[in-house]
């Protein structure tokens, strides 16, 4: 049985996830309308790797026996300056959440419960490559800066990503 501290932290972090999701949805949105549909892409991939990492989140507690409560998911923004303000944002948002994860992982030691802390530590990994991942990224749009070439093949290269469900590899 998980503690009722754990509990509500990880229905917290399911709603955070979600919300991550939600907002990386609303950035392809976005880029969809700017005809960048490589970034559009690269961002409906990132929406479903966090519906992935809520739904992790979902079966763990249901499989400790704990109770998952759904809250509502805040509004999401809708509108960005362009492809480097979304992957600042991006950067941002994922060390923002690399903290609530670190959170997660000190409650978990508080209260002594291992089995938390072993299932966290696949977040503690994901999240070093989350970061870096959107770090790379608003690095080659800044070295591109306005020229049009190298936005078109840049959203030609992200085009290219597919979602591959890393939480089901182990
Ligand atoms: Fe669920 Fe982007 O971390």
């Amino acid at each position: 049985m998980i503690s009722e501290k754990m509990e509500k932290a990880i229905n917290d972090q399911i709603n955070a996830e979600m919300w991550s999701a939600y907002l990386y949805l609303s950035m392809s949105a976005y880029f969809l309308d700017q005809n960048l549909s490589g970034f559009a892409n690269w961002m409906k991939v990132q929406y479903q790797e966090e519906v992935s990492h809520a739904m992790k989140f979902f079966g763990y507690l249901a499989e400790r026996g704990g109770r998952v409560t759904l809250k509502p998911i805040s509004e999401v923004p809708v509108e960005w300056s362009g492809p480097v303000e979304i992957f600042e944002e991006t950067l941002k948002h994922e060390r923002h959440v690399t903290s609530l994860i670190n959170n997660l992982m000190n409650i978990a030691f508080d209260e002594r419960d291992h089995a938390s802390v072993s299932f966290l530590q696949w977040f503690i990994d994901e999240q070093v490559e989350e970061e870096s991942n959107a770090d790379e990224i608003l690095k080659q749009l800044r070295m591109i800066g306005d020229q049009k070439h190298g936005i078109f093949f840049l959203d030609r290269e992200l085009g290219s990503r597919t979602f591959v469900d890393s939480t089901q590899s182990e």
